[in-house]
């Protein structure tokens, strides 16, 4: 394999005493986020990126290029760094327990993170301190989607692979035996996790920062919506939660934080089903597209409350500024220039927030968001959708 860093074009030593050194692992739009708050800090940010002209290496100075699944280039990166924190959770689990053997600290640790990494370890992990979760069961033949099927009431159920899926890719609805997405799924060739599939009103993530000294923060619960497996708008709080449950939500989330043993931001993507249960849906260790609101919309921002939690500072107020914040995607359409409707967005709503992520326009893909907050939800969510819808092409006037 070819070990390649590009030459960085300070050291450690050039940094004024004192300075902590962030190593993040992938330089997608969250590093690049996670930039704004370290500058603001004094932190210096270091990003193990993909390409010399990624999202966040346009805008860290210090962002070598290396594969993050070689052992030697993330040992490189790291001995540079305080702490080694992550962008995305594809480091192997094993090369992460060796940087750890060899004294780096990582955070996210290894143990915690494979939780993130691996659907099936997640849910019997769950299962041992009762967290509320979808009926589910790893499967290996589609006679085992069968029995399953028969075990939670009959099809429709959902097959997911237990690694590597996102933005849901890996995720498969079954109408029945004979559904050629079983297929599909079991050629995947990664071992394959069905779940019942939840009736749910809609779709709640509930996002903490927990710190190695054990200090934690539960943001408002708010409320996502996916079309097509990715997330498009995320309203916060969620509206016309009840108090009892979004205080249900917020203590699910620190729990598993706690039995985890996770430092960092922590998101668990949840349903709110018909019959009233809060179950989990999946775990992220790292700042998340339902905490993006934050930036704008609460006191500490997400990205801030990871960078003070993986170096054991204080946390931050997750408060919310104001009654509502709405934030909608900015995903790949028509236009190719995301700067093109900046002029129209930016004269209508002078208090609107753009975050353009440096990312070449492709259908579907994240390449930006946009936020609003106010008192009014209706107004905030009419501010933001139209944004968003203008930058894309999706609307013109
Ligand atoms: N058990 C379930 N019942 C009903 N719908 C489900 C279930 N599991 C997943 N879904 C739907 O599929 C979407 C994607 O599933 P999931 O979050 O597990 O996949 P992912 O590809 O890993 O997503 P992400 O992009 O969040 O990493 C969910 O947001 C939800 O809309
Ligand atoms: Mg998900």
């Amino acid at each position: 394999m070819d070990i390649r860093l590009l030459p960085v074009k300070f050291s450690r030593k050039d940094l004024p005493v004192g300075t902590p050194v962030v190593g993040m692992v992938g330089g997608g739009q969250l590093a690049r986020m996670t930039q704004e708050t370290a500058v603001a800090l004094g932190i210096q940010l270091r990003v193990l990126a993909e390409g010399p002209a990624v999202s966040a290496a346009q805008a860290v100075a210090d962002a070598p290029v290396g594969d993050y699944k070689d052992p030697e280039t993330v040992r490189r990166f790291a001995a540079e760094c305080d702490v080694v924190t992550f962008d995305h959770e594809h480091v192997p689990t094993d090369l992460l327990q060796s940087l750890e053997a060899d004294g780096i600290t990582v955070h996210p640790g290894p143990d915690a993170l494979v939780h993130a990494q691996d659907k099936a370890v997640m849910r019997r992990r769950l299962d041992t301190f009762d967290a509320p979760s979808p009926a589910h069961q790893v499967v290996e033949t589609p006679a085992d989607v069968e029995d399953f099927a028969k075990r939670v009431g009959g099809f429709p159920v959902i097959l997911k692979t237990t690694r590597g899926g996102y933005d849901g890719k890996g995720v498969w609805f079954v109408d029945g035996p004979d559904d050629a997405a079983i297929g599909t799924a079991f050629a995947s060739g990664v071992p394959i996790l069905a779940e019942e599939k939840v009736d749910f009103v809609r779709e709640l993530s509930a996002i903490v920062a927990r710190s190695p000294h054990g200090q934690a923060v539960a943001y408002p619960i708010v409320e996502s919506v996916q079309k097509d497996g990715i997330c498009v708008e995320v309203s916060a709080p969620a509206p016309g939660l009840a108090p009892e449950k979004a205080a249900q939500a917020q203590q699910t989330a620190l729990t598993i934080a706690g039995e985890l043993g996770v430092v960092g931001i922590l998101a668990v993507e949840m349903f709110e089903a018909r019959d009233g249960r809060l179950l989990v849906n999946e775990l992220a260790m790292r700042p998340h597209n339902t905490g993006h609101w934050s930036i704008d919309g609460a006191i500490t921002s997400q990205f801030e409350n990871h960078l003070r939690a993986v170096l054991d500072l204080p946390l931050g107020s997750p408060a919310a500024r104001a009654p509502y914040t709405v934030m909608v995607n900015v995903l790949g359409g028509d236009v190719d220039d995301m700067h093109r409707g900046l002029l129209h967005c930016l004269a209508r709503d002078p208090a609107l927030k753009v975050h353009l992520y440096g990312k070449s326009v492709k259908p579907g893909r994240k390449v930006g968001h946009v936020t609003a907050y106010g008192d009014d939800l209706e107004d905030v969510r009419e501010r933001a959708r139209h944004a968003a819808a203008y930058l894309t092409g999706a609307i013109d006037e």
